[in-house]
């Protein structure tokens, strides 16, 4: 093992092994488990559920990358979801992106190397009257310029959330 690899508690999947043993068709539901209980899925984990499962670990990775609900990387304590959908494409999307890199320095599928916010793509928020839109766990926040974006991002920074 290398000293920069992931250690996780596997011990943790057991229970989950046991809901589904004997279902050779359970790898997706098997992987949702997983991610609730890691809060995403680790590269050991992965490793255990293919060899849990008698499969390749690269038959595992081609599901859970396949599937844009499940996660590689920890996510942050803040996930921003920036719509990229028409009505906020059209009204300046791109820009909001740019100002999310300027000021965290984290681009689509990113975390923060504090692990304070991760930043994911979507397409419509529902909000589209709004646009640009941007939502900040549970919170949208609409009519977006990249100075507005950046203020509410340092805003949530500043109050430690
Ligand atoms: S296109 Fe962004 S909210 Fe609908």
């Amino acid at each position: 093992m290398c000293e920069n690899c992931v250690k996780s508690d596997l011990s943790l999947l057991e229970p989950v092994f046991r809901e589904f043993e004997g279902d050779e068709h359970a790898l997706v539901s098997i992987l949702q488990k997983a991610q609730e209980v890691y809060g995403y899925l680790p590269i050991d984990a992965v490793y255990r559920i293919a060899e849990n499962q008698k499969v390749s670990p690269a038959k595992v990775l081609g599901v859970a990358t396949f599937y844009s609900q499940f996660r590689l990387q920890p996510v942050g304590k803040n996930l921003i979801l920036l719509c990229k959908g028409t009505a906020c494409h059209v009204n300046g999307a791109d820009t909001i992106a740019k100002a999310i890199k300027e000021e965290l320095g984290i681009g689509d599928g990113e975390t923060t190397a504090d692990g304070v916010f991760s930043l994911k793509e979507v397409a419509c928020l529902g909000c589209c009257s709004l646009s640009p839109v941007m939502m900040v766990n549970e919170t949208a926040y609409g009519s977006l310029t990249p100075a507005k974006a950046k203020a509410i991002l340092r805003g949530i920074r500043d109050e430690g959330k």
